[in-house]
């Protein structure tokens, strides 16, 4: 077992398709992400950072190298993809629950925290909506609750605000801040926002284009919890900048 949450040896990807042609996607990666870390990964399209997330979360199998987790880890993680993907004829608790069904795993205790997630989240009032009348932030927050709803330890998050704007993007950033700092989850959250990612992370881990290899990986020392104060901190600019300036 890992002292770490996640740890990556020498991981490398390649697809291969019918021609025999190959695509490397990630090339040597290593990586080790503490427990309760918030990391974020930031590089251009195309460089790796879904693949990435997918071999951490078993859904891919890297071509070589390993992968450690801690207490179990692998077996249980939460997802919340750029999509929502919710269940259009089951209502807002219905949904979030519907991990906890799943797994047979509706006890009083669990039922209880998921109604204290969807308060976090702002959702209350709006437990027996539809689908189809939330905000796409709103069907974002049903997805973060449903992901946290079975207390997986660890969170892979691929753009899960990309297709929103921008305001409801620094809103829902503080608002998934906030449910970290509650459940002490570690985080791996994949981004096209360098400010989203220095807003968040306590790490940023940086990715070169393809073959996707670890460029650079940037603690981030901005002061919690973070908020508004955050983005006009002179600081936080500096970061961003910086950040810009590795991806070119
Ligand atoms: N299932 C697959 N079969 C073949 N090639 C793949 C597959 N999935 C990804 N790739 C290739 O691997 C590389 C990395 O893809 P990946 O989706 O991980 O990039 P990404 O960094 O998430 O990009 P984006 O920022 O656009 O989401 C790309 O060249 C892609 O074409
Ligand atoms: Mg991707």
């Amino acid at each position: 077992m890992s002292e770490y949450s996640v740890e990556l040896k020498g991981l490398n990807k390649v697809y291969s398709n019918i021609l025999k042609e190959d695509t490397i996607a990630l090339k040597d990666i290593n990586l080790q992400i503490r427990p309760g870390e918030f990391i974020s990964i930031i590089g251009p399209s195309g460089c790796g950072k879904s693949t990435l997330l997918r071999i951490i979360g078993n859904l891919d199998k890297p071509t070589s190298g390993t992968i450690e987790y801690r207490d179990g880890a692998d077996q249980q993680m939460g997802f919340v993809f750029q999509d929502s993907v919710l269940l259009p004829w089951k209502n807002v608790r219905q949904n979030a629950e519907f991990p906890l069904v799943i797994q047979k795993k509706q006890t009083k205790e669990n039922e209880e925290k998921l109604d204290e997630l969807l308060e976090l989240a702002g959702l209350s009032e709006f437990k027996t909506a539809l689908p189809r009348e939330l905000s796409g932030g709103m069907k974002q927050r049903v997805s973060i609750v449903r992901a946290l709803s079975y207390d997986a330890p660890l969170l892979l998050m691929d753009e899960p605000f990309g297709a929103l704007d921008a305001l409801t993007r620094d809103h829902l950033n503080e608002e998934l801040l906030k449910i970290w700092q509650k459940t002490k989850k570690t985080v791996i959250f994949v981004t096209h926002s360098i400010e989203e990612a220095t807003f968040l992370s306590d790490r940023v881990l940086v990715m070169s284009a393809r073959p996707g290899r670890v460029k650079e990986m940037v603690e981030i020392d901005l002061p919690r919890p973070r908020g508004e104060a955050t983005r006009n901190d002179p600081k936080f600019t500096e970061y961003n900048k910086y950040l810009r300036g590795i991806i070119g």
